[in-house]
């Protein structure tokens, strides 16, 4: 133990206070122990600290901080290095701002368009996100503090969030969901790693041995602290057996009486909180340290330019019909839509970001060269048909000679807490667009969304060019872009289907019950669309530039990729380069092709450059459930170089040496897994790559009951409580504006009662409230009101004795 002195001057009580938070975003300090208490604070795209009311949703104010384009529109950069100087910069303003913890990157697998946070994540590929949240983890302990890869794992809906268990097979549990998490933990060796709200396999990821200890410590080696999602503790002490560090937000004194009798009675060992606690001490005393000798101040002028240059890097130009872009110094723009003048640039709760400033692109424009003949809002951003905007915008469209019109997702659409219900552009926007189209056909719609988006409308326009949520500084950028100033370079990082029908988990996302069937596999993103052989809008990987590169000499072995690139245009450019693998005769089912390496390469016109890509141990392998371990087929490969996954320019065959392990899945039928072909697979398939039953999906009245279960209790106040929030709720909706925090509630289990309140709500209140809701309506209430005296008398006397102790 590296912290044995301090933890054997500790009594038992003050050890299992500091395994849990004293304030929203601060840890339990022990003064005369010699352990300072540290600041965790958002998070993934700049920091929000809370100086004032703290909340974990991003409600309340934070202090002034760069907000760097958010990471689905990093992830559009394919590129480590930016990564890293991005996690660097966040980093600074961290320590800057004294805190020690800096709660991301996001890496959640995008299983489908639809999860509400994909702003917040990288993309529909483990390796990509893993290679980018590597780059941000470095970037950011660059300065001594520590960053919190999240949310480990298999965390991707938000409906439920708090109780759904995701239910998932071995395999694509590895190969999909812990992959880039294996990434990162190896590559970048974060300091802290958060644990996700949700259920896996049955069991809560905070306290799942399976997760925590076999693979995140003993397989990768993880030696730092984990931390709970706020809120996301379940059972304390197990979460301390099985691998968990820090409880937060701040549980108070129940979770601190909680661990000391799981010690007492031999639930869990004194040894267990010792070892959690060596690590908790390692993280607060390295980033204390760190914070203590970091300058207070950082350079936000240079942060702002980074924050342009990431989004310029991270724009993807998706159609181009005849050049029409980049635009010629001088050329008369009609500019329309709301967005133009009200950015949308980041997504909404805990990750959102005070700005220190905020570019609109109707004053970068200023500066363009362009000539602007005027600015019309063309719609109303929450959907509403407003036909005089409509035709205020029709006028201006045929008074230039091309239109940039800024259409986009508002700012409920996508956001933490809440899934999208389609991949739609609202229906005002697309009559607009039309409208302007048959006024001006030079029009090009430049799009602001954290998402995928169905595109119908494609037609309409003539250049289409996606910049994400591009931070406070992305309007620059989008200005540069269109006007040749930057030229593009963004790749997709999640692929654009056609139609939300067609997407993998269509019929399994979002789990709206106790449990979320993960039925479509490793069939996620382009895996599944190019397996099954359905057609999609833009490919994974996909993205235009206003100069073209040749591919040539490839030579590969199953260790490297070498080929050249050559700009063969007349502009300087880079190109993202991607190398797929595939096994055309695999006996062991996998996807057409999987992305195994990728590199960008910077090109002056005319230039060539001769790459070489390495390839590592995640190149060829998967995961047998019959050894319990990676293995690899042996035999030819594939390895597939394009510039895009639907477009690959050259292809190599390599021989590899396989590990000889027996086929899983011999003697079984999976159909529909060998096809690809997994929107419908029948229960029994599905149960036969489980290697289980299906789980019962029952709502049962216990401390995980969802506050939006509550109609399922026996409890006329109960019902109440449901009625009361569910009225809440339908009214924030029918508003057009979802209400965040009645949602978070709705969707919350009993028990976060007790993890959410400051210590006011004791796990035995929660008991109570759970035999209230069984039917017990007199023993229930009177439990209640009893816990709760007892709360308030222990945790007085608690915390007295920690702050004399
Ligand atoms: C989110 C985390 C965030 C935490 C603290 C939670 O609701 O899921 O991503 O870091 O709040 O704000």
């Amino acid at each position: 133990m590296k912290n044995a002195e301090i933890i054997a001057k500790l009594n038992l009580e003050q050890k299992c206070a500091l395994l849990s938070g004293a304030g929203t975003f601060t840890t339990r300090g022990c003064p005369k122990g010699g352990v300072p208490s540290i600041t965790l604070s958002d998070g993934p795209n700049g920091v929000r600290k809370q100086a004032g009311a703290a909340d974990h949703l991003g409600l309340n104010p934070s202090v002034p901080a760069t907000c760097f384009p958010t990471a689905a529109t990093v992830a559009c950069s394919w590129d480590p290095a930016l990564g890293e100087q991005l996690g660097q910069a966040m980093g600074e303003e961290a320590a800057a701002q004294e805190v020690a913890v800096l709660l991301g990157p996001g890496l959640n697998t995008k299983r489908s368009p639809l999860c509400g946070r994909n702003f917040e994540y990288f993309s529909e590929d483990p390796y990509l996100s893993g290679k980018l949240a590597a780059a941000y983890v470095r970037g950011i302990q660059s300065n001594g503090i520590a960053a919190c890869p999240k949310h480990f794992a298999v965390n991707s809906q938000e409906l439920r969030r708090m109780a759904s268990d995701s239910v998932v097979d071995e395999r694509t549990l590895r190969e999909l969901y812990l992959t880039g998490f294996e990434i990162v933990v190896k590559e970048a060796h974060p300091k802290t790693i958060m644990s996700s709200y949700n259920l896996v396999n049955g069991t809560y990821a905070n306290e799942n041995a399976h997760l925590l200890q076999d693979i995140l410590r003993k397989d990768w080696g993880f030696d730092g602290a984990v931390v709970t999602d706020w809120g996301g503790s379940n059972d304390h002490a197990l979460g301390v057996k099985n691998g968990s560090t820090l409880e937060m937000p701040a549980p108070g004194g129940d979770a601190v009486r909680e661990l000391l009798k799981a010690v007492e009675t031999g639930k869990i060992s004194e040894s267990d909180v010792d070892a959690r606690l060596d690590e908790l001490l390692t993280l607060v005393l390295d980033t204390h340290a760190a914070v203590e000798n970091h300058s207070r101040s950082f350079d936000a002028d240079a942060h702002h330019a980074l924050a342009r240059r990431a989004a310029a890097e991270s724009v993807v130009l998706l159609k181009n019909d005849g050049d029409l872009l980049p635009l010629a110094a001088g050329a008369s723009v009609a500019v329309i839509g709301d967005f133009a003048e009200t950015p949308r640039y980041q997504g909404a709760g805990s990750s959102a970001v005070n700005s220190i400033k905020v570019d609109t692109f109707l004053d970068c424009l200023k500066d363009s060269g362009l000539h602007s003949v005027g600015f019309a809002a063309g719609f109303d951003r929450q959907g509403k048909p407003d036909d005089a905007k409509k035709a205020e915008a029709v006028a201006l469209a045929k008074k230039a000679d091309t239109v940039l019109l800024c259409l986009g997702l508002d700012e409920i659409k996508e956001s933490e807490g809440l899934d999208r219900a389609d991949m739609k552009l609202a229906d005002n926007q697309i009559e607009l667009l039309q409208a302007v189209q048959q006024a001006n056909p030079n029009t090009v719609v430049i799009v602001s969304a954290g998402a995928s988006l169905e595109t119908p409308w494609l037609a309409h326009c003539r250049a289409l060019v996606y910049g994400a949520l591009g931070g406070q500084a992305g309007a620059g950028a989008m200005v540069d872009v269109l006007t040749g100033k930057i030229n593009p370079s963004g790749k997709l990082a999640e692929t654009w289907a056609n139609a939300h029908d067609d997407t993998p988990a269509r019929d399994n996302f979002a789990g709206a019950g106790r449990t979320v069937q993960y039925r479509e596999g490793l069939y996620v993103g382009y895996r599944y669309y190019q397996t099954a052989g359905v057609p999609v809008a833009f490919p994974f990987g996909y993205g235009l530039s206003y100069t073209s590169f040749a591919y040539s000499e490839l030579k590969a072995d199953a260790r490297s990729v070498t080929l050249t690139v050559t700009n063969t245009g007349s502009r300087a450019g880079a190109e993202i380069v991607q190398v797929y693998a595939a096994k055309p005769d695999a006996q062991i089912f996998r996807p057409a092709q999987e992305l195994k390496a990728f590199t960008k390469v910077w090109l002056e016109a005319g230039e060539s450059k001769t790459v070489t890509l390495p390839l590592d141990d995640k190149a060829f392998r998967y995961w047998n459930t019959k050894t319990d371990s990676w293995e690899v087929e042996g035999g030819t490969y594939e390895l597939r170089v394009g510039a895009n996954s639907a477009d690959i320019r050259l292809t190599a065959a390599v021989e590899v040496n396989g590990t000889s392990a027996p086929n899983p899945y011999a003697g079984k039928a999976l159909p529909h897994y060998t096809s690809g072909k997994v929107q419908r697979v029948p229960d029994d398939e599905w149960e036969i790559l489980l290697g289980h039953p299906i789980p019962a999906d029952t709502v049962k009245i216990d401390r995980n009951m969802t506050l939006g279960e509550l109609n399922h209790s026996r409890s006329p106040l109960c019902w109440l409580v449901w009625a009361v929030l569910t009225g809440l709720l339908n009214a924030s909706y029918k508003r057009g504006k979802p209400n965040l925090n009645v949602m978070f509630q709705y969707n919350m289990p009993l028990r976060a009662l007790a993890k959410m309140t400051n210590g006011a709500i004791s796990m035995g209140m929660v008991d109570g409230i759970v035999l209230e809701a069984k039917g017990f309506w007199v023993i229930g209430l009177l439990k209640v009101i009893v816990e709760a005296v007892k709360n308030i008398i222990l945790n007085a006397q608690l915390e007295s004795r920690l702050r004399n102790s």
